[in-house]
């Protein structure tokens, strides 16, 4: 089975659309786009080493018991953030974790759960891990491990803790974690809405969060992504409360000619790698109702080589010529993308909802 996709996936590599030219220069000079990394500005190369995201200040924890609809347990925000063994409200969700997963192994490994979930669904800055193929999640917790994955934004915190992560685990925790993240699949979880304005929004810890009030500023050429309930996400990480991403009007028509039709041989169709509903085929990771700033991210890092493993080195020549503003029209259309809910859920309570402001309990 494997061997076959690889002899697809390498002739697909000889494609002509895959021989295209380099990048234009000035495109290669392209700095990350802070957005998608967390950040308002871009990083000063100048300023030598980067200095780190300074970390938000967690809310105090008062004691208080804190609860969710249909979940019926009860943590405190100490409970809720632990990082080896962090609330698990609705454990009916998914199999039953690993431990690896569920508590992590002390001191080097946080728990998996704790910023993807325990449903794999995980956040804009971290990433979506649930349906990932068995084989991806090794390869890629193999590249974190050996250096051949690193965020192409160094201020970005998280990405270096996955590595120390990957590198204290051995090879039976990360296989369980593999197997567990591989069980589920990837069901609505991110809903993309086009816009000219969005919420005005502060950054905490890499995630936008929509501020109180009404206020809104204009979109530009970014992708804003954010809890449809900044409580449940960011204070209480609620497993079933979703994201909106807003997206420049326009970006799923454009990103749809690309990913679909190769943008007339600027790249190569997604669909032939993976699969016609882009949910991944064999090894290859499933992309379609995925984060599009993770989208974006990835694609970024791939094409100025801080992603540089043997299975990277069959997606750069794809995205060689792209531009960030295609990268973008790109993960707009791939998060905007239907997978199947979950069986028996009614799925739009991850993604709808009321859009709950920013809540005093969170200051
Ligand atoms: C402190 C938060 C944190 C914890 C805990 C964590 N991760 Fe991650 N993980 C991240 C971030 C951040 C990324 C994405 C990095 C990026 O975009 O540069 C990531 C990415 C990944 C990816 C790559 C996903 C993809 O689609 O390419 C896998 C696989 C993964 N993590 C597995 C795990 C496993 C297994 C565990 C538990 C042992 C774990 N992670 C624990 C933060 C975390
Ligand atoms: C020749 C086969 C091939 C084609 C065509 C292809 N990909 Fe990929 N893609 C891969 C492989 C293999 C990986 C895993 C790379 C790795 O392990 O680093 C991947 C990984 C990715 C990732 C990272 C996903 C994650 O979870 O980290 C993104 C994003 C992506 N591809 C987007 C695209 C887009 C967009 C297109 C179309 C413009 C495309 N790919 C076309 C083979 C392909």
């Amino acid at each position: 089975m494997r061997n076959c996709i690889w002899a697809l996936i390498l002739a697909m590599l000889v494609a002509p659309a895959t021989m295209a030219k380099p990048p234009q220069q000035e495109e290669k000079a392209a700095p990350p786009p802070p957005w998608a990394y967390g950040f308002d500005s871009v990083a000063d190369p100048a300023a030598g080493a980067p200095t780190p995201a300074p970390a938000a200040v967690p809310p105090r924890d008062d004691g208080t018991l804190k609860r969710l609809p249909g979940s019926t347990f009860s943590f405190t925000l100490t409970q809720i953030r632990d990082g080896y063994g962090p609330a698990d409200w609705y454990p009916g969700d998914h199999p039953q974790m690993p431990e690896i997963v569920a508590r992590g192994k002390k001191p080097e490994v946080r728990a998996c759960s704790l910023c993807h979930y325990p449903n794999g669904k995980g956040r804009p800055e971290n990433a979506g891990i649930a349906g990932l193929p068995y084989d991806y999640i090794l390869q890629e917790m193999a590249e974190f491990k050996n250096g051949e994955r690193v965020s192409a934004d160094p201020r970005k915190p998280n990405t270096h803790f996955m590595v120390d992560f990957a590198k204290a685990m051995t090879e039976d925790e990360a296989k369980a974690a593999a197997r567990y993240f591989a069980s589920m699949n990837w069901t609505p979880w991110i809903k993309v809405i086009e816009t000219e304005t969005v919420p005005k929004t502060r950054i905490q810890n890499g995630m936008f969060l929509r501020l109180e009030g009404d206020a809104t500023e204009p979109i530009g050429q970014r992708i804003i992504e954010t809890p449809v309930n900044v409580e449940a996400t960011e204070l209480l990480r609620d497993a079933r409360s979703g994201f909106i991403a807003y997206v420049p009007v326009g970006s799923i028509k454009k990103g749809e000619a690309l990913a679909m039709k190769g943008g007339a041989g600027k790249t190569t169709q997604c669909t032939i790698c993976h699969a016609a509903d882009l949910q991944g085929l064999g090894p290859v990771p499933g992309l379609a109702g995925r984060s599009p700033s993770f989208l974006v991210r990835q694609l970024y890092d791939i094409q100025h080589g801080y992603r540089s493993g043997i299975w990277t080195s069959l997606m750069k020549p794809v995205i060689a010529n792209l531009t960030t503003d295609d990268m973008l029209a790109i993960a707009a259309y791939l998060a905007s993308r239907s997978v199947p809910p979950a069986a028996g859920s009614t799925a739009e309570n991850s993604v709808a909802g009321p859009e709950a402001t920013f809540s005093s309990a969170n200051k």
